[in-house]
Order: C-alpha cells, then structure tokens, then sequence
C-alpha cells in the first residue's frame, strides 16, 4: 500500500518531523527481524515517545485501515514484528525507561524497549531477580518477551514471562489506553486480559508499560555439563533428574553439532569435546545454600552415571560458567552463521523428548535435511534448526515444509505443541491447524475481532492464511 502526503501529515503532526522516516534505507532496517533472512519494511517507521502519541496513531491507522506493526528490538524468530502488509512500522524504541523499582512490594514498573539484561541487572543491583533470561537477553527487549511469551534458560525452575507478568497499560487498537489487571500476585476479578496480552505477539494491544513480579536474588549455583555418547541417552537423562527429586534451574541439550558449530563460531571458548560424544545437557542447580547445591549435584551425577557418560565437567570459575553459557547462548547464531536454516521451536513433555528427537531425525532422513538440536530439555522445548546445506532450491521450498509439517504432526501427536517459546508470528501460521481445531481458531479470531475489528493491528500474524 502507499501512504498519502494527508496520512503522513497527520503521522508527523503526532509524532514531530524527526520521528518519521520514508527512506528506504530505515525501512528496511525496521522491516527485518532474526527470523531466516525475511525483509519486510514498512510504509514509513515512525517512533513516538509516550503512549498518547501511540494511541493517536492507532486512531489514524484505524481512520485509514493502515497496518501497524509494534517493533520491538527486532530479534524475533517468529516473524512476529515483520510489517508483511506494509503500513506502519511502529518503532518502540523511545519508551525506554525503567520507571520505578519497588523493594517494598518485589515489583518493578518498565516501559516496554528496555533490554532484558538491563532489566536483570538493574533489579540485581537491589537484590532481586528477574529470573527470564531469552538466550538474546543482551539484545531483546523486554516488551517483545512479553509479546512472546518468551523462555530461556531459567523457565525450567523459575517459569517464563507470563509468570512474572501483573499488569500492563496497552494501547488498544482503536486508541483507548487501559490497565489489564492489578499490581497484586494474586487476582480472580474477571477475565484474564493480562495474561490474554501476554503471548499476542503485538496483535491485541500495544504494551506501553509493564509491572513485573520479582524475586529475592539467590547467591550460589553449581553447573555441570555432561557429555552423552547416545543423543537420545541425554533426552532420558532429563526427566530422570527431575523423578530424582530435583528441579535444576537450567537443563539444557546441545547436539554435537551445535557444541562443535558453536566452539567454531567462538574461537575463545575453550572446551575439550571427545570424538564419540554425541550431545551434552549443561545443568544448574541454584540456592543459596553451597552443601545443598553439592547435595543435589551430586544425586544428579547418580542419574547421569546410570547413562553412556564421558568425563562430567564441574565449571569451577564465574569465568568458566561464563564461557559455558555463552556457549550455549550463542547456538542459534552459530547455526545461523553456518547455514541458511529454519527454525521450530517444538515443546512437549519432557519425558517423550527421546521420541521427539528420534521423531525429527526421521522425518529428516526422509525428506532429506540435516537438523541440528539444541534447546531447554528440561521444558520439553526442544530447538530443531534445519539446515539447507547442499539441498537445492527447488527442495528447500517444497519438500521441507512437508517435513516441517510432519515434526509438528508428531510434536502434537506426543501432546506437545507448535511453539514453546519464540511465537507463531508470520513463519509458523500456516501449521496452527494441526494445533487447533477450526473451532478453536474460530474462538481465537473472535478474539482478535473484539480487539480489533478492522485488523490494523500486526495483520498477517498467528492466524492461518485463508487459502492454506
Ligand atoms: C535459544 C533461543 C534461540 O534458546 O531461544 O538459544
Ligand atoms: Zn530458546
């Protein structure tokens, strides 16, 4: 579509000259996420500084039946802030401050563009913890996780954003601005629109503030990483531990390759991988306790030790624990970096995790794609990046989604589902039926009518496309 010079008036008369950009350059600079190598820019980026400006613009857009698409921190894997339909790209860049940290109550109050680690790390300053930590925390922000209901490491013990979120102010699509809920942990006063929000991938509403629960910082952790000679050994390993009475606060799965990959992407890293090993869980116990933390550990190592185990390694430095995670953290770049490749982010619980990745490994041979494996074992969340490699076009494009289709046909089949944590956005729309019955998807459009009858609002997301 193209926006007129009255549209675009109106536009800069909310937002001031310097917040409005056309030019090709910043367009697609906003267009893109993290997601394959999708370019999607909008009409014009406009970057408004409070939440009247926001809802001034959803007037307009709504007036015009322009598209508008929140942008977050663009490191999405979803696709979900990709503007498909053009219209407006709505940068949230400028609503960027920590607005209160209160110690009475462990809450803290942001605005939506303030980087996750930032968040962490301010609240650490007064002893508490926000305990969601996306692999991207460096970078993301923490709208785009409540957006996306994102995960991390810490999920498995400490849950992920929708646990820590209490209430947001959201401009609604036809300009209205209203909190969701209440500042309390607990509230049974009507319908759940916070936690309704919470997941919408910028369909709803648009998040303009956010109230988080937070917790006590502990002090101590151990980490472990336990290298397996059978792949499909380290997915039993992970619901053993966790029938040996243990919670880990991170369990994570590498594949060999994703170890390997990654060790060639980062050149510092120095880790000792044995040619037969075949994948390694990276495990955490934490508290504030260092016997019990031994203590647990160490029924940890009798589970591990009743699988095929090379040497288990204790991180006995901050700066090996550092190295160790910045390992796994930096998987998914290094597949990235490696290959042109797809990403599913399939969940199921945790204990048919073998039958999965055997699952995938299959349907791979059969359609002929290598994939590399990685992800938060202890959730179920299992990472499958399929990578192109010397496959040929004509493959790539018709033959892998069949294959996509069929892991999501099994993800689902052993009472899983499409995404554990990265959205559904514009990459995984097309597979919601196997998810959904028409019924269900029915319901949730309802939804997304209520809110916004004339889909302005991030079109082109979540919802299958009507010929699919
Ligand atoms: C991770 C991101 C890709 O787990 O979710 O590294
Ligand atoms: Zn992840």
């Amino acid at each position: 579509m193209q926006l007129n010079t009255e549209i675009l008036n109106k536009l800069t008369s909310i937002v001031g000259v310097s917040y409005v950009f056309t030019d090709i350059e910043t367009r697609n600079h906003y267009g893109h996420d993290e997601t394959e190598d999708y370019v999607f820019p909008p009409n014009v980026v406009l970057k408004p500084a409070n939440n009247k400006e926001i809802s001034e613009i959803l007037k307009v857009a709504n007036e015009y039946k322009i598209p508008t698409t929140p942008i977050g921190a663009r490191t999405g894997l979803s696709g979900g802030a990709l503007s498909i339909y053009q219209g407006i790209g709505l940068s949230m860049e400028r609503l960027n401050k920590i607005i209160e940290i209160d110690e009475q109550n462990l809450q803290v109050t942001t605005e939506p563009a303030v980087i996750t680690q930032v968040l962490r790390e301010a609240v650490a300053e007064k002893g508490l913890f926000y305990p969601v930590d996306p692999s991207s925390q460096g970078s993301c922000w923490i709208g785009g996780n409540v957006a996306e209901n994102s995960g991390g490491a810490r999920a498995v013990k400490y849950g992920v954003t929708k646990d820590y979120v209490l209430n947001m102010e959201v401009v609604l699509p036809n300009g209205e601005i209203i909190w969701t809920g209440a500042n309390t942990l607990k509230n049974s006063t009507g319908y759940n629109l916070t936690q309704l929000m919470v997941g919408s991938e910028g369909t709803l509403g648009v998040i303009t503030k956010i109230v988080l629960k937070l917790l006590p910082q502990n002090t101590h952790n151990v980490l472990m990483l336990v290298p397996f000679f059978k792949a499909s050994q380290a997915c039993e390993a992970v619901s053993a531990i966790f029938r040996a009475g243990i919670i880990p606060s991170a369990l994570e799965f590498m594949e060999r390759d994703a170890i390997d990959w990654t060790l060639k992407y980062n050149d510092n890293i120095n880790i000792n991988v044995n040619d037969n090993v075949q994948a390694h869980l990276l495990i955490e116990v934490d508290g504030n306790y260092p016997e019990i933390l031994f203590s647990e550990a160490e029924k940890i190592m009798n589970v591990v030790e009743q699988f095929e185990i090379d040497e288990v390694l204790f991180a006995d430095s901050e700066d090996q624990k550092n190295a160790l995670w910045k390992m796994r953290r930096s998987v998914g770049e290094a597949v990235k970096s490696n290959s042109i490749y797809k990403e599913e982010d399939t969940v199921v619980p945790r204990y048919v995790l073998p039958e999965l990745l055997n699952g995938i490994k299959k349907i791979g041979y059969k359609y002929g794609f290598k994939s590399v494996c990685y992800g938060h074992a202890g959730d179920g969340n299992l990472h499958v990046n399929i990578i192109k490699g010397e496959m040929n076009d004509e493959n790539w494009e018709k033959e892998v989604p069949k294959g996509i289709r069929e892991i999501f046909e099994l993800t689902v089949a052993l009472k899983g589902t499409l995404s554990g944590e990265h959205g559904i956005g514009f990459v995984q729309k097309n597979f919601m039926d196997i998810a959904f019955s028409k019924v269900h998807l029915e319901l949730m459009e309802r939804i997304k009518y209520v809110f916004d009858p004339n889909n302005i609002l991030n079109p082109g997301k979540i919802f299958p496309d009507e010929n699919n």
